[in-house]
């Protein structure tokens, strides 16, 4: 399983590809104005720090719109992904963009028939948002398995970006269906490496580590 990092903050980023975990990024609007960042500016820094694919989101409501936005983000550097939204006109754009090479990523994907849709034109990636279902009582897990099961019987390369991540768990349960991204906020990730008896164990080893020194000492 790949692990994203959802942000736009560049510590954070360089923080996880250090650790060798960081496959890829994805942002959008709301993450870049989080960032307090230009958006060009930080996404072209972020594709120097990381090989990956980084995915980049406009605004643009028309196929036009969303064209002219993704012509030029592919300019910025060559592990681009094009965001654009699951609506006719982003399917149209992704068809066009897929046919040009270029990489896209289908986002605010909120049922399988979207997913299906979006591979259909041709997607290099769709991304559910599982915790904006979760948040309304809704399984985003169920989202998850159902896109998988029809990709898997078709054979379809588009991969599955599990998106809007709360904790280590949707992790879990994404990589335990086989979802080929997990993408997650810096916090989920740190998250990840915690036990309370990893802590504990280390704590034990070095008091007794410490014991047998004194006691060859006396
Ligand atoms: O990449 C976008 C997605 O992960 C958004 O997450 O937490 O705003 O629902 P959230």
């Amino acid at each position: 399983m790949k692990f994203f990092m959802d942000t736009a903050e560049v510590e954070s980023i360089k923080k996880a590809n250090e650790l060798g975990m960081c496959d890829g990024v994805t942002t959008n609007p709301s993450l870049i104005m989080k960032s307090g960042r230009d958006q060009k500016q930080v996404i072209t820094e972020i594709c120097k720090i990381v090989r990956g694919p980084v995915s980049v989101e406009g605004i643009g409501d028309t196929y036009e719109e969303m064209m002219k936005e993704a012509l030029e983000f592919s300019k910025w550097a060559p592990n681009i992904v094009v965001k654009l939204p699951m609506t006719k006109e982003g399917i149209r754009a992704c068809k066009s963009l897929s046919e040009k090479g270029i990489k896209t990523n289908l986002t605010l994907i909120f049922s399988a028939s979207q997913a299906l849709l979006a591979a259909k034109a041709g997607a290099t990636y769709v991304s559910p948002f599982v915790g904006r279902l979760d948040d309304i009582s809704e399984d985003g897990m169920v989202l998850v398995s159902d896109i998988l099961q029809i990709f898997f019987a078709y054979d379809i390369k588009t991969e599955v970006i599990v998106a809007s991540i709360r904790h280590p768990m949707h992790v879990v349960e994404a990589a335990k269906l086989g979802a080929h991204i997990a993408t997650m906020p810096a916090e989920v990730f740190e998250k990840m490496f915690k036990h309370p008896l990893t802590d504990k164990g280390i704590q034990m080893f070095k008091e007794d580590y410490k014991k047998s020194q004194d006691a060859k000492k006396k």
